[in-house]
């Protein structure tokens, strides 16, 4: 179904939607966002109304919460929310009042990248033309650095700390910022809420699939006529996705599908629709949002290789299955590349991938499993035409290494 059809975030007001959800109470307001099956856009699908619920059940307990809006776009290639703040200002701050007062919040956050100059503006601007909001709403920057746009993370650098992931439980909905109740959101998923109080449920779930209701922002990049960022509906076939970025230049190797940490899937995946469910029984996720056409003159070795280049660079380094399996997949990857490789690498990759999913503290580790998953699964023959053959099957991979990543315990 093309998003034109479903309603759309981008470009979009709410027209009286927060004076409607002042007149409706906060569980019918839940029950509503639960009929509509919205789930959180911040790339892993948690259900919206199940968190809005735990945040109102703390904040009834223990006193007032505070609201998040994620605005950071983590993933330098991905701006999201930055074309969504120029675009759709007003049903950010809408979608933040109305979170608000579900939740109980007497204080909300929007908190963006540094360098989101103009989206900052958009919204300050817009900001400065409400009268009637009922909770302050603060702009706050982050640090810049993929971890920033973490939950937890962003907690920390709220209360002047780190970018560093916590341990959780406790979620931030029962003990978030300043140990307070906090809804931390995206933007994105904050803007469809005004859309849902005012159309109502079933409008939104026209578009999408049974997993996913509703539109995503999009950034198509990559061998693409007009890279940028797109609205689609949830259920588009990935090999129409680029349609919507006018084409394709070129034949297609694969897609490189939720940004750094996203899995690389061939082209032989066209079918597969973009949605929450169905992306990860693919082996990715929506993740940054952004889907990338890689064209067939790519080396797939060299993608993961420079993956686990930017996530050994970027990660927060607080937990050992990350802060020493990105390094070492990050080697034996160039290693590989380098013409250095081992039958006995391919193994040892897909034991670091598995403590990176299973032992991982935060989505960053544990979602990168999924570069050297697919990658493996998806194109042996670059892998084995580098380790048995010692050639880059597409001629584009300089060595980086002289010698091999050697660790104590590979065998
Ligand atoms: C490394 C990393 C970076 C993230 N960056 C962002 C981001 O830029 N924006 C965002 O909304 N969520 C980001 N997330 C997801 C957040 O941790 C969190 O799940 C999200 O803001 C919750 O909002 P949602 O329920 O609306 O999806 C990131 C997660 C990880 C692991
Ligand atoms: S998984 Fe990586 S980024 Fe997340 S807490 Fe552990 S070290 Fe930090």
């Amino acid at each position: 179904m093309p998003a034109s059809s479903a309603f759309r975030v981008l470009d979009a007001t709410s027209d009286g939607a927060v004076a409607r959800a002042a007149r409706t109470s906060a569980d019918e307001i839940i029950a509503t966002v639960e009929r509509s099956g919205l789930r959180g856009r911040g790339g892993a699908g948690f259900p919206v109304a199940d968190k809005l619920r735990a945040t109102r059940t703390a904040s009834t307990l223990t006193g007032p919460a505070y609201v998040v809006a994620n605005a950071y776009d983590a993933d330098p290639s991905s701006p999201l929310s930055r074309a969504l703040l120029q675009r759709s200002p007003e049903l950010v701050l809408d979608g933040i009042q109305i979170a608000a007062r579900v939740v109980g919040a007497e204080q909300a956050y929007l908190y963006l990248h540094p360098e989101a100059t103009e989206a900052r503006a958009s919204v300050e601007a817009a900001l400065a033309r409400r009268t009637d909001d009922a909770v302050p709403v603060e702009v706050t920057l982050g640090p810049g650095g993929f971890m920033g746009g973490e939950e937890s993370a962003l907690l920390g650098v709220l209360e002047s700390r780190r970018a560093m992931a916590r341990q959780r439980p406790p979620w931030p909905a029962e003990q978030g910022l300043r140990l307070r109740p906090t809804l931390v959101s995206s933007a994105e998923t904050l803007a469809n809420l005004p859309l849902i109080v005012r159309d109502g449920p079933e409008a939104f779930r026209i578009a999408g699939t049974q997993s996913s209701r509703g539109t995503k922002l999009v950034t198509i990049t990559g061998a693409v006529k007009k890279p940028g960022v797109y609205e689609l509906a949830f259920g588009t076939a990935l090999g129409a996705i680029f349609d919507l970025a006018g084409g394709v230049t070129g034949t297609l190797k694969g897609y490189h599908v939720g940004g750094p940490t996203g899995g690389i899937l061939s082209t032989e995946r066209r079918l597969v629709q973009y949605g929450f469910d169905e992306l990860k029984a693919a082996g990715t996720h929506v993740g940054s949002g952004q889907i990338r056409a890689i064209p067939s003159t790519a080396c797939v070795v060299n993608e993961a290789a420079q993956a686990f280049a930017y996530l050994s660079r970027e990660t927060c380094a607080i937990c050992v299955p990350c802060r020493v399996g990105t390094k070492r997949v990050g080697g034996i990857l160039e290693g590989i590349q380098s013409g250095l490789g081992r039958d006995d690498d391919l193994p040892w990759l897909s034991e670091l991938a598995d403590h990176l999913h299973d032992f991982s503290l935060c989505g960053f580790g544990i979602t990168s499993a999924s570069v050297i998953r697919t990658t493996m699964k998806e194109f042996p023959d670059d892998y084995r035409a580098h380790i048995s053959e010692r050639r880059c099957p597409t001629g584009t991979c300089t060595p980086v290494r002289a010698r091999r990543y050697e660790t104590m315990a590979q065998p």
